[in-house]
């Protein structure tokens, strides 16, 4: 209460400070910053999460394990959005980047103006205004210099590892590391479109301004990375915070009762590690072939599994839902009998947290490491693009808690049914497999502890939370 006196007579505005969250508008991303307006705003902080109504509907809708339009403390604005073409994705892509969301991605960077007036309503009623941006989204905030009492801070939703090296790879190399981390590293080669890498650099030229910056990682899994990050040739002396994992890692099976998944029931009746769950995210989709393979070498691994058979989604993920335009490969006669094949959406943290699920074929996106490693499950290791490949570097050499799947040299070629059977069966089968998910359990259960109150983690975000709230100038 002293300090907050004595700073009303510096001249700064009373009262209270106010949130504003920047998503980057693609279902990972979505996610994880609204996960983090939920834990901002249990410090009774307000916060605004602000994206075009389509996307602001997405996050609302696929969020598990508690309802964000009941949360009083949110609030979410639908910004004005151009028109923008929401075709399919396309299996048969030889670079598996979902070039088919580009114009969503692009028609969200109209949201500069909208933005600027959001922090000038804002602006007198608290003292002071904090944005958090995806790193991807940076333009969108560029004017906030020259807004009074706001400063922002970067969100990176990927690892740390990945963050780290391109970074570092951009800077050009300022100082050694670790031979160890680069050798066999991949490159960016087939990661991106060129379309994309230059909307990342265009978005990276505006980093410059910010006060800070979050990671959705836990320094119990990327310890060494993230000290990386902090040197000063890096990331300039500015602030950092790893807040991560921070999903909910005890699962609230009340929520859950009215609409539980049938693949829950389904896993209710298997033996404990016993069923491998195989799912690639929401930005890629399989060709036939590739389906086909893949559903052979499954079932002649013969272990029990769960799989969710989907593709990308689009850039609008509303649009066409009425129509039955969703492509359906037909899987090989008499498939799946020990097994569930998963057409629709999901419950991933469910399934991973299950103590039926073994292991997890995986493309490596960020949130999946997080949420498999978390729950303590091994992954094998399909990565499809981005900072998959380097993921699954992080995962199965540095972490050892994974097996790869898909060579990224060999990313060209189908991965052939004898390779599937060969390494689930690894993971499933074998007393090296079972190794590595004593690995993985251990790691897991260092995780939960770490977001458990007094953990790292969470001393992180109250750390975060204690400096943007502080009570001197900025
Ligand atoms: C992808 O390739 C298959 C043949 O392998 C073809 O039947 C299908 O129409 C193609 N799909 C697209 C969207 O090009
Ligand atoms: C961090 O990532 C995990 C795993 O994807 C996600 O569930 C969680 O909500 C994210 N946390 C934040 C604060 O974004």
């Amino acid at each position: 209460m002293a300090n907050h006196q004595s700073n009303g007579q510096n001249g700064l505005q009373q009262g209270q400070i106010v949130v504003v969250v920047v998503p980057f508008p693609a279902q990972g991303h979505l996610n994880q910053l609204l996960q983090l307006s939920r834990l901002i705003s249990a410090y009774h902080i307000p916060v605004h999460y602000v994206a075009s109504a389509t996307h602001n509907r997405q996050a609302k809708l696929r969020v598990h394990g508690w309802d964000p339009i009941s949360a009083a403390n949110i609030h979410f604005h639908d910004f004005p959005t151009p028109f923008f073409p929401s075709p399919p994705p396309n299996p048969n892509a030889s670079i598996k980047f979902p070039s088919h969301l580009q114009p969503s991605f692009q028609a969200s960077l109209c949201h500069r103006d909208p933005f600027n007036t959001l922090l000038d309503v804002l602006s007198p009623t608290y003292r002071r205004i904090i944005v958090i941006h995806d790193s991807l989204m940076s333009s969108i905030v560029q004017d906030i210099p020259y807004t009074p009492n706001t400063e922002s801070y970067i969100f990176h939703s990927v690892s740390a590892f990945t963050t780290f090296l391109y970074f570092w790879e951009t800077m050009e190399r300022p100082f050694a590391i670790e031979s160890e981390i680069l050798k066999d590293l991949p490159s960016l080669e087939g990661c991106f479109t060129s379309e994309f890498l230059k909307f990342i650099r265009n978005q990276h030229d505006h980093i410059k301004f910010n006060s800070g910056h979050l990671y959705n990682t836990s320094k119990v899994i990327e310890g060494p990375y993230i000290n990386l990050l902090a040197k000063k040739q890096i990331t300039k002396n500015k602030k950092h915070w790893a807040i991560g994992p921070f999903n909910p890692v005890t699962i609230n099976n009340n929520y859950n009762f009215l609409r539980r998944h049938t693949c829950l029931d389904w896993l209710d009746k298997q033996a404990p590690n016993s069923v491998i769950y195989v799912a690639f995210g929401s930005t890629t989709s399989l060709s036939d072939e590739q389906i086909k393979e893949l559903a052979i070498g499954l079932e002649r691994s013969n272990k029990r599994f769960i799989w969710v058979l989907r593709d990308a989604d689009k850039g609008d993920v509303f649009d066409g839902e009425e129509k039955e335009e969703e492509r359906r490969v037909e899987l090989p006669k008499g498939f799946g009998e020990r097994g569930m094949v998963v057409r629709d959406w999901a419950p991933q943290l469910e399934i991973l947290g299950h103590s039926s699920t073994g292991g997890f074929v995986s493309h490596c996106g960020w949130n999946s490491c997080m949420e498999s490693l978390s729950m303590g499950v091994p992954i094998v290791a399909w990565p499809m693009h981005s900072d998959q490949p380097r993921n699954t570097v992080l995962v199965t050499k540095m972490l050892r808690v994974g097996l790869v799947m898909r060579d990224w040299g060999r990313r060209h070629e189908v991965v052939e049914a004898a390779v599937v059977e060969e390494v689930v069966r690894r993971l499933m089968g074998s007393e090296e497999g079972d190794e590595i998910r004593r690995r993985a359990a251990e790691l897991g259960g260092a995780m939960r502890r770490s977001v458990a109150e007094g953990g790292v983690s969470r001393r992180e975000l109250d750390a975060f939370i204690a400096h943007i709230s502080r009570y001197s100038e900025i």
